[in-house]
């Protein structure tokens, strides 16, 4: 449970006010006081509350006007109502629209202390249900496997900047491992109990963007018949992880700089501005200094979301790391499939370690799915892995040298590769003549 937590009293009498603030306070509550609805509703606008405890009859207004505004604005806060005595029927009707329970007047301090802290624990209830919702795969990797120099240097660098507040840049190619460099600076930062919110911006349908990132007021637009939350609330006191950040639409770019400046938003349809208390984590595959220039992304956002850039290098470049990881998948899977203890051939792991695994770490991981369904007797061998792994050049075992024959077949391999099947353009690349590369396409079984 979070270390702690707000309360707003509401009452116009000064002495009411006094008592509870005295009889609530803890150290892990923090006390606020309003002495009629006009004070309580900017408040409630300002800060964010989890339990207010209101009168109904105010001087101003109801405590039942302002449980339904309350509620608008946190929908997973709670009221707690005060009612004068032999005044039921107004709380009956109170827990009717929402308020977690009521208090009569005169009350008995000690069923205050009880009900504000059930209210609490509930507060919290329905924060963690609306986290697991909206976390897509709360089972995804947190944990960041790789020894290559670069990594550890990534491990460094989550440490340093996971307990911060400080919005991380997270790039590097596709499969390379930034959702997993996202999860563990969540997992590892202060927000760790409270929600992860992931989000792809790509998903983002450009006529509802903001709505779903902001959320609206009833009637604000066709088809919004109710209000509704949007992102911004579920990951309040968490995190927000938006992915492919590149393609959010130029339209609500200004919002999220606004959000990430002054923590403040509006919903769709509103005038007021809502506070929020949430760490920004972004990914993207693209280059967003070209998406800039090309007039595709707010330079502003662009430097307010580029403070400290974490980058994933290609597998290709930490290949070091290729048995660690056959390691970590082979056992992960093995125990997915309720099976046994896999091993790796000598060869298997030789052409593993060659290839160029244009699709990273994400590549790896599914090849070795696919080898273990393949494999005899838990041994992944070549025949289990797609050709263009397996066919890796052969080389000495001991010396690690290739042979020439080995060297030229792989050389005509890349050169027709190059001219994407273009034979005639092939072998005036390679300097010899159009039958002579067809003799050698037969000779290799090309
Ligand atoms: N270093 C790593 N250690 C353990 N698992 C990893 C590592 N890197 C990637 N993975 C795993 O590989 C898969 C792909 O990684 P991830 O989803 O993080 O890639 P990505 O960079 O976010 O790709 P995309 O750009 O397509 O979103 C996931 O299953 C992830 O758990
Ligand atoms: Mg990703």
């Amino acid at each position: 449970m979070p270390e702690s937590y707000k309360i707003l009293v509401i009452d116009d009498e000064e002495s009411i006010l006094k008592l509870l603030s005295k009889e609530l306070a803890s150290p892990e509550r923090i006390l606020h006081t309003a002495n009629c609805a006009e004070a309580a509703r900017e408040q409630i606008r300002k800060n964010r509350y989890d339990v207010i405890i209101s009168d109904i009859r105010l001087p101003d207004g109801n405590g039942l006007e302002l449980l339904t505004e309350f509620k608008d604005i946190e929908p997973d806060g709670e009221v707690i109502l005060i009612t004068g005595h032999g005044n039921i029927d107004n709380a009956v009707e109170a827990i009717r629209i929402g308020a977690y329970d009521y208090i009569t007047k005169p009350f008995r301090l000690d069923r205050v202390e009880l009900v504000v802290e059930r209210a609490w624990q509930r507060v919290c209830l329905q924060r963690e249900n609306r986290s697991y919702k909206h976390s897509q795969n709360d089972t995804a990797s947190t944990q960041l496997i790789g020894k290559a120099s670069s990594i550890k240097h990534i491990h460094h660098l989550i440490s340093k900047v996971a307990p911060t507040e400080v919005p991380v840049l997270i790039t590097g190619d596709s499969g390379a491992g930034k959702d997993v460099v996202a999860r563990s600076i969540h997992t590892a930062s202060r927000r760790s109990g409270k929600p992860l919110i992931v989000k792809n911006c790509a998903t983002l349908q450009k006529e509802l963007a903001r709505s779903e990132l902001f959320g609206h007021a009833r009637g604000s637009f066709t088809g919004a018949t109710d209000n509704s939350d949007g992102l911004m609330t579920f990951a309040h006191t968490g995190t927000l992880f938006l992915d492919e950040i590149g393609e959010l639409p130029m339209e609500v770019q200004a919002s999220l700089l606004r959000v990430l400046e002054s923590h403040t938003f509006r919903r769709v349809g509103e005038k007021d501005e809502r506070t929020v208390d949430i760490r920004f984590l972004f990914a993207t595959n693209r280059n967003l200094t070209q998406e800039v220039e090309a007039g595709r992304f707010h330079e502003a956002l662009f430097h307010r979301i580029n403070v400290f850039n974490i980058n994933l290098p290609p597998l290709k470049d930490r290949r070091e790391d290729v048995p660690l990881l056959v390691d970590f998948f082979l056992r992960k899977l093995g125990q997915q499939m309720g099976q046994g203890e896999y091993t790796v051939s000598e060869r298997a792991m030789q052409c593993m370690l060659s290839y160029y695994w244009p699709g990273n770490v994400r590549e790896l991981r599914n090849v070795l799915e696919r080898s273990i369904i393949l494999s005899d007797n838990y041994v992944i061998t070549c025949n289990c892995l797609p050709r263009e792994i397996a066919d890796q050049p052969e080389r000495d075992s001991e010396t690690g040298i290739l042979s020439l024959e080995r060297m030229e077949r792989e050389h005509i391999i890349k050169a027709i590769d190059f001219f994407s099947g273009n034979k005639l353009k092939a072998a005036e690349a390679l300097g010899i003549g159009r039958k002579t590369l067809y003799r050698k396409i037969d000779k290799y079984n090309l």
